[in-house]
């Protein structure tokens, strides 16, 4: 099988912008990159004019799939992958049944087989996500996980976290830190500040989140061990993360569009499509996420893809937290980052893409020969506003409804094959 990408201009973060060039793809992979590529018998996408990047890597997604298959499923899951010009996810294991078994984390390879992304699945650190008995973690490795997150839950303790962050090491598996206290959340369902007060809800202090991840820098740097922190959301977590960095610890983190887009204020509409965990902050930690960004502190952008129904989210104060992501994120980080000049887009390709690859320990994140044919296609300067109806995912509860975005995913080709076209 052969297909043909005429006209693109690359975006690739190893390599730089290359313009004018045709990509030829046999059998899924990359086999020829030039000025000009005869067709021969390939499947032609004409692309002239559009943008070229190696395929988006998420690497925090909720496909609810086993157990919540109203919200999303793995192949839902993965259309909206492709339709966000995101190629491969990482699906978190706070699924129903939780993801700590192998037999669940081959069904769900098995399943991803013929999804329209790759996925790779995320073990359980404890059984249940219960905080209490540590999964097998050689077993799940062999079964196909490529990471361990009690994503959803913190690990309560210290010495829970060091054991995992030691033999996850031993097994080649990285660890995703779900920072949180949950002592000191008591009920909070908001960022705790003005907002929280107007509307006579519980705030969730920013210390909830910085405590954790403070504990979890502190194990990282006395047994120097990798640890990955997600959803990044203030600016003292940014703090404690560079200084972490600059004294050469190895910890590594992701923020998601929402830290860097949105703030709480929002939240006096009391639309529970802006509840997340963690939760909006304010205008100053939103600055210092992109310091954070542009700075090399924040490695990553993955969106926390957290698909609930229009039921679950219809009420304010009890609906569970999370929000859609797969489908925006390219489009915000170009509205919010690429475009105000905080940072250029071949920065932005490289959070997106090669470092989420790396901290995973998987292929992807280079548009080059010999690479696998992962691509996004997409242009910079055409705005688009976000209609929940018209999202691919089976859940709507997007933060961005009815905003206008600049930028977007034209195509986007996964394993060689076009798994998706605006407009088809
Ligand atoms: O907002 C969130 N939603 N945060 C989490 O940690 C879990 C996630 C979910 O599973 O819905
Ligand atoms: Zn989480």
């Amino acid at each position: 099988m052969k297909l043909l990408v005429r006209g693109v201009t690359v975006v690739d973060p190893a390599t730089g912008i290359r313009p004018h060039t045709d990509i030829l793809i046999e059998d899924g992979v990359i086999a020829e990159m030039a000025d000009f590529l005869p067709s021969g018998d390939a499947q032609i996408l004409q692309a002239d004019g559009w943008l070229c990047a190696p395929g988006l890597v998420d690497m925090h997604v909720h496909l609810r799939d086993p157990g919540q298959t109203y919200k999303e499923d793995i192949y839902s899951g993965c259309r909206a992958a492709a339709a966000g010009g995101v190629t491969a996810v990482a699906c978190m294991p706070n699924t129903t049944p939780a993801a700590d078994s192998p037999a669940i984390i081959r069904e769900i390879l098995q399943k991803a087989e013929t999804a329209d992304a790759r996925v790779y699945p995320v073990a359980a650190i404890t059984k249940g996500l219960a905080g209490e008995e540590q999964t097998d973690f050689a077993a799940l490795k062999a079964a196909g996980a490529v990471a361990v997150s009690d994503d959803g839950r913190p690990v309560p303790t210290a010495g829970m976290m060091q054991r995992a962050m030691l033999d996850a090491r031993l097994e080649g598996l990285s660890v995703l830190s779900h920072s949180e206290d949950l002592s000191l959340v008591r009920g909070g369902i908001i960022n705790a500040g003005e907002t929280a007060q107007k509307l006579g809800v519980r705030g969730i202090s920013r210390a909830a989140e910085e405590v954790a991840v403070a504990r979890e820098v502190a194990i990282a740097g006395a047994e120097n061990l990798p640890i990955h922190i997600c959803h990044v959301s203030t600016a003292g977590s940014v703090a404690i993360i560079r200084d972490a960095k600059r004294r050469g610890v190895p910890v590594t983190c992701e923020t998601a569009p929402h830290y860097f887009s949105l703030t709480d204020d929002l939240l006096v509409t009391r639309d529970a499509n802006y509840r997340m965990n963690p939760p909006l902050r304010t205008a100053a930690d939103v600055a210092a996420i992109i310091e954070g960004i542009k700075d090399g502190t924040i490695d990553a952008i993955a969106t926390d893809h957290a698909p609930h129904s229009a039921e679950d989210k219809a009420d304010f104060e009890t609906a569970p937290n999370g929000v859609v992501g797969l489908e925006t994120s390219l489009s915000a980080g170009i509205t919010w980052l690429v475009n105000p000049g905080h940072i250029t887009l071949k920065k932005l390709i490289e959070l997106m893409s090669a470092n989420p690859t790396a901290i995973l320990g998987v292929p992807g994140g280079s548009v080059a020969v010999g690479q696998p044919a992962d691509l996004v296609l997409f242009d910079t300067d055409t705005a688009w506003t976000v209609e929940p109806d018209k999202l691919v995912s089976k859940s709507k509860n997007t933060p961005y409804a009815g905003k206008r975005l600049t930028g977007r995913v034209m195509a986007t080709v996964c394993r060689g094959k076009i798994v998706y076209e605006l407009g088809e």
